[in-house]
């Protein structure tokens, strides 16, 4: 048991590893407890941090969803993380990054488990009907300079169904509850920012700024 969790441990170097060339991944923090990492991530960056940081909590305190509702973090069960971006877009468009995040979620789970998510617009990754994960996109403006937009992802994968509170037992579900068996949390983790970082650079990177490969 003890191995079993000490292996599933999401470690900053070892995920940053598979980043080298990326802009999504180039620096990655990991935080055993926060409240909300889409707060977190501001308190770290500076005027000077690049897009692209990622930070995860293993446990959210006070983790934020949709229209100020609470999000569970179970310690440990998901992945609860905020990405941070300058996209070259408007910033009245940022109901596109919510899009992108969602749509490689669901790629990712389909490509992994052959599991068949359903996309329910305009947040929601759905499972057999219930949620699985959540995007909650928050911007700041930022004075002669692009905006700011904090992409904050939340994914249920092992949890059981006593993890979630009881008004959520007919609406929310992991991967593990859906599966039959444990996820891999750095597995999924690369996976699905390697293939953020791979669509954000197609859709909202020009060429004047993407990185030399
Ligand atoms: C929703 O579906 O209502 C959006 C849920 C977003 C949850 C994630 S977990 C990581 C990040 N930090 C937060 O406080 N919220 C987002």
């Amino acid at each position: 048991m003890f191995q079993a969790e000490s292996v599933d441990r999401l470690i900053a170097d070892e995920l940053q590893a598979h980043f080298a060339c990326a802009t999504i991944g180039r620096q990655i923090i990991v935080l055993e407890q926060t409240g909300s990492t889409n707060d977190a991530i501001l308190q770290v960056a500076t005027g000077n941090t690049k897009e692209g940081l990622v930070l995860f909590a293993e446990h959210q305190t006070a983790g934020r969803g949709q229209r100020g509702n609470r999000w569970e973090s179970a310690a440990g069960k998901g992945l609860w993380f905020s990405i941070l971006l300058r996209p070259e877009i408007h910033i009245s468009e940022s109901g596109r990054l919510t899009v992108w995040a969602i749509e490689a979620i669901s790629d990712v789970i389909r490509t992994e488990f052959s599991i068949e998510p359903t996309i329910k617009l305009p947040n929601d990754v759905q499972v057999h009907g219930r949620k699985v994960a959540g995007v909650l996109v928050e911007t700041r403006a930022q004075e002669k300079a692009p905006h700011l937009a904090i992409v904050g992802i939340g994914i249920n994968l092992n949890q059981s169904g006593e993890d979630f509170p009881l008004e959520l037992h007919d609406k929310a579900v992991s991967l593990a509850m859906a599966l039959g068996r444990q996820v891999d949390r750095p597995r999924f983790a690369v996976a699905l920012l390697q293939n953020l970082d791979r669509i954000y650079r197609e859709k909202f990177v020009t060429r004047a700024t993407r990185l030399p490969s």
